[in-house]
């Protein structure tokens, strides 16, 4: 079994639900509390063991690359000022030399094209991916979780976090059928993108963290556009899938989506009121505001 030191991070998105905020700045850069959707699930593949990122940006994310460099004038300024917290978290929050590499997707073509464009950087090992425009609240992370149990069933399968979503929403997710369990997995029978609540076959929907074997690069390479004229991952994995088991992992967390605006106000809510010095001034003006609607 080959270990998984990569992660993928796809943000060359134009994330339009967020504009015009997203115009000139990345949505992934979007910060809960005060930590930019990115930070977070760098955050989250640090504390599984990934030792190289890997961020599919395009253009106009500079600012990406920018948030994992050395800010010299700002470091400087800081130590004149004697910020010596302020430095250490920021020292703290950048993966090291050499363990970030960016490559660009030219045209938003879907995140099954995103995930190919870093082909050549993976190489032939399994790799993490990570939607950064999910978040799952939970210690150890989403991520974490998955590795153990991928480590514990022992073989070069690929994985799937997976949630349960009310009946009435599975026709907004990619929702998986469920077979026999495989320690704390299960295999997955069959992947269906955004089905009918009648032909859905289960509750429970793809999650935006997955662990792939590289035999993924080749399908998608040769992969037709899918739904909105998109290289869709998931037409993708159904593929991989006739090849390669693939397993299903329910994480013990809160997920908030925040890609959509609800999702990403909620999750802000919820992070800052899990910060012991933000939490009691919070909840009392969250409490305020509520009582006045
Ligand atoms: P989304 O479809 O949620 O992001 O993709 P989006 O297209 O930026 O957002 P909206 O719908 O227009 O608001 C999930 C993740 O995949 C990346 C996005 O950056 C986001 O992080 N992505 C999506 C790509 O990198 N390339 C693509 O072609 C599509």
């Amino acid at each position: 079994m080959k270990p998984i030191r990569k992660a993928i991070f796809p943000v060359a998105g134009l994330g339009t639900r967020f504009l015009p905020a997203t115009k000139a700045m990345p949505k992934e850069m979007l910060t809960v509390v005060d930590r930019p959707l990115i930070q977070h699930v760098v955050d989250e593949a640090r504390e599984a063991g990934i030792e190289h990122f890997i961020f599919v940006t395009g253009r106009g994310k500079g600012a990406i690359e920018d948030h994992f460099d050395v800010h010299f004038e700002l470091d400087a300024t800081l130590t004149d000022r004697n910020k010596q917290a302020e430095l250490e978290q920021l020292s703290r929050d950048l993966p090291g030399a050499g363990q970030t590499s960016f490559t660009r997707q030219q045209l938003p073509l879907g995140l099954g094209h995103a995930v190919w464009c870093a082909r050549d950087i993976v190489g032939d090992e399994p790799f993490a991916l990570l939607l950064p425009d999910v978040l799952v609240q939970h210690t150890p992370g989403c991520l974490a979780q998955m590795m153990q149990v991928y480590r514990e069933q022992g073989s070069d399968a690929n994985m799937i976090a997976v949630e349960e979503v009310p009946p009435e929403r599975v026709h907004m997710y990619g929702v998986v059928g469920v077979g026999a369990a495989v320690g704390k997995a299960f295999k997955i029978t069959q992947m269906v993108e955004k089905p009918k609540r009648e032909a859905a076959p289960s509750n429970l929907s793809i999650t935006g963290r997955y662990i792939l074997q590289p035999e993924i690069f080749a399908i998608l390479e040769n992969q037709p556009r899918g739904a909105g004229g998109e290289i869709q991952l998931t037409d993708g994995m159904v593929r991989l899938a006739q090849m390669q088991p693939f397993l299903g992992f329910k994480f013990a967390g809160q997920s908030f989506d925040c890609g959509s605006k609800i999702g990403f106000l909620a999750a802000n809510v919820s992070y800052a009121l899990a910060r012991e010095e933000l939490a009691p001034e919070f909840r009392a003006e969250l409490k305020r505001i509520l009582k006045d609607l």
